[in-house]
């Protein structure tokens, strides 16, 4: 358990599964004491009971939608009945398949949900966690996405909730100066089908072609992204940074792709 994770208490979103998951067991295993906000409570009950009885101890699963001010209120209420502070909060939940379909039969309400989870989440979790964050110089962490910067066709809403995430993040860090640091992680592809609840678990598999677009040689996993998010965490280490979207995406969007 390093000094700083001690008692800290962080608030993690979309936290049942993928990424969120992979991200909170990690904060478990630094000593932090972790809520984890997800609207599935089939796999928020599996995560549970995956957990030794000491990560157990130190967990809060809370069943609700980021999207649904009520809901969000009510958690950071729970969790500070709980835990009795907050130190850390990443706002991780989306809706994550970028595709949507053409953008001249793409749904209104279909890009309002999008927007509305992936970009308005986590503006209501931080609207509400600050105060408590505020009291002990926390910290934010947003995950966006590499599709923040660079795209396929037919990803409008996800594109954009995404780059909404950079600049959300960048706005925060400004307003909440002094007070708490904002800072955000762009994920390129990232493997989560082994850290779904059961009835969605898959065994992944990826090709010589999916592994050689990365120049690093491989697929990303969860643990790729908790590490860079318990470092912006935590501000013996990552003191001196706010504002910034960190890219990690075994370097696949800086490789040069030119058509044959
Ligand atoms: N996996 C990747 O390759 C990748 C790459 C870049 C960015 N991301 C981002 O990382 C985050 C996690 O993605 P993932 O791949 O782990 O997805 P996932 O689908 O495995 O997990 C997302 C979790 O969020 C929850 N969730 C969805 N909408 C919610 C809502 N409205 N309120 C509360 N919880 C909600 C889901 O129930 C699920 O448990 C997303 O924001 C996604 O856009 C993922």
């Amino acid at each position: 358990m390093t000094v700083s994770a001690q008692n800290h208490v962080a608030f993690v979103t979309g936290a049942a599964q993928g990424l969120g998951l992979g991200i909170s067991m990690h904060l478990l295993e630094l000593g932090w004491r972790v809520t984890l906000f997800d609207r599935d409570q089939e796999a928020g009950d599996e995560a549970m009971i995956a957990m030794s009885d000491a990560q157990r101890d130190r967990a809060l699963f809370i069943s609700g939608d980021v999207a649904n001010e009520a809901d969000v209120k009510l958690a950071i209420q729970q969790t500070v009945d709980r835990f009795g502070r907050i130190d850390g909060v990443v706002n991780n939940a989306g809706i994550a398949n970028p595709h949507s379909g053409s953008v001249e039969t793409l749904e209104w309400d279909q890009w309002q949900r999008v927007i509305n989870v992936n970009l308005g989440g986590a503006f209501l979790v931080t609207k509400h966690a600050t105060q408590h964050l505020r009291e002990h110089k926390g910290a934010i962490v947003n995950i966006t996405s590499t599709r923040a910067f660079q795209s396929e066709a037919n990803t409008e809403s996800y594109a954009a909730s995404k780059g909404g995430v950079v600049a959300l993040t960048h706005a925060l860090a400004v307003s909440l100066a002094g007070d708490v640091r904002v800072n955000a992680v762009a994920p390129g592809w990232i493997e989560v089908g082994d850290w779904q609840k059961s009835a969605n678990k898959s065994q992944p598999h990826h090709s010589e072609i999916d592994k050689s677009q990365h120049p690093v040689g491989r697929v990303g996993t969860p643990n790729d992204i908790a590490q860079a998010v318990s470092f912006l965490l935590d501000a013996e280490k990552s003191g001196f940074m706010t504002g910034e979207t960190i890219r990690i995406d075994g370097g696949m969007t800086h490789k040069m792709i030119y058509a044959e």
